[in-house]
């Protein structure tokens, strides 16, 4: 049995037998604290929640899936670590390692790992605010919180979903219906960007909200923003040196895709679904929904979405 800080014991191979279950995206998914998830992920949360620790200097990079997480660990990595690693070494962590593997993911690494990393911790997660450890808030540990716009993520997650499953295919018509009705992977998604926008507004030292969109119009204001939160702001001789421009050059999709640690190779890091690296990196675009959507599907999605967010100050 683990004690759960969320309340009560659970037992984590059955949990899920008393969560409400339907047919979802991938494989049947999990009403869990408000949100779709598959078994496999319950049972980790589960464990973390009662089992993990925050530090009063932790800074979790939350993402929901396909928004941007790869480019935000490679950013976040780069600048938190520049004075040791130079961004323009040759032997830069990013050139050699995938950027997932360079910040642990907290609800699917084994807690012992994260315990035995140094402070000051990047983690990130695709948790919704809710479901972060219980402390996180009260220590003040701060989030970056990466989102996107909707159409965008469903058609990235499509994708995505059916190149790593090799034995599964979804149609996007069906894909399309799930996400509508929220029981996307980790959904629904406007619930889960609400979360965030909400403590970003309540707390804006403390929760960093960004969008890919705008990150990918203005990299350099972004990353400049992201090093200020992050606690180690460029000096005025690093912005002379060109030292931004290095750090965005460095993790520009162009660049991490060519890269040879991202473009080949099979690395398993969930335990039991074995990714080709490449599956991270696929148009990096702005606005590719208008390739595979309808203009109904579109119009569809973005009345939901309206709908969902309405009052909130939050829009795409
Ligand atoms: P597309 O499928 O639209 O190309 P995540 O990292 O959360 O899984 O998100 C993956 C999405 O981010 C994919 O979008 C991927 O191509 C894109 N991506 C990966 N690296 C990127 C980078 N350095 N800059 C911009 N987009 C990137």
């Amino acid at each position: 049995k683990i004690e759960t800080s969320h309340g009560g014991l659970e037992e984590g191979e059955s949990l899920t037998s008393r969560l409400p279950t339907r047919e979802g995206w991938w494989k049947p998914s999990f009403l869990f604290q408000g949100f779709w998830l598959t078994p496999e992920v319950i049972r980790s949360t589960v464990l973390m929640q009662a089992q993990f620790r925050p530090r009063a200097d932790d800074i979790f990079l939350a993402t929901y899936p396909k928004c941007g997480t790869t480019w935000l660990k490679a950013l976040a990595f780069t600048l938190a670590n520049r004075s040791q690693r130079p961004v323009a070494s040759h032997a830069h962590p990013v050139l050699t390692s995938n950027p997932q593997d360079l910040v642990p993911f907290l609800e699917l690494r084994p807690i012992e790992e994260l315990e035995a990393l140094p402070s000051p911790r990047l983690l990130s997660t695709h948790l919704p605010c809710t479901s972060l450890p219980s402390g996180a808030s009260t220590l003040g540990c701060r989030i970056v919180y990466l989102c996107r716009e909707p159409k965008d993520v469903l058609v990235s997650s499509w994708h995505f979903t059916n190149k790593v499953n090799k034995d599964f295919h979804i149609d996007l018509g069906k894909a399309f219906e799930f996400f509508c009705e929220g029981v996307s992977i980790g959904g629904p998604f406007w619930e889960h960007c609400l979360g965030y926008w909400k403590q970003s507004m309540e707390e804006p030292g403390r929760v960093l909200f960004l969008k890919y969109d705008e990150m990918m119009a203005n990299p350099a204001e972004h990353v400049k923003m992201l090093a200020e939160f992050l606690g180690v702001p460029f000096t005025e001789k690093e912005e002379s040196a060109g030292v931004v421009e290095e750090v965005v050059r460095l993790c520009s999709f162009e660049n991490l895709k060519s890269l040879p640690v991202n473009s080949t190779g099979v690395s398993d890091r969930i335990g039991g679904l074995p990714m080709e690296n490449a599956s991270f990196f696929r148009s990096g675009k702005v606005g590719d929904w208008k390739n595979h959507l309808t203009e109904e599907m579109a119009r569809k999605l973005d009345c939901i979405v309206e709908e969902k967010l309405k009052g909130s100050g939050l829009s795409f």
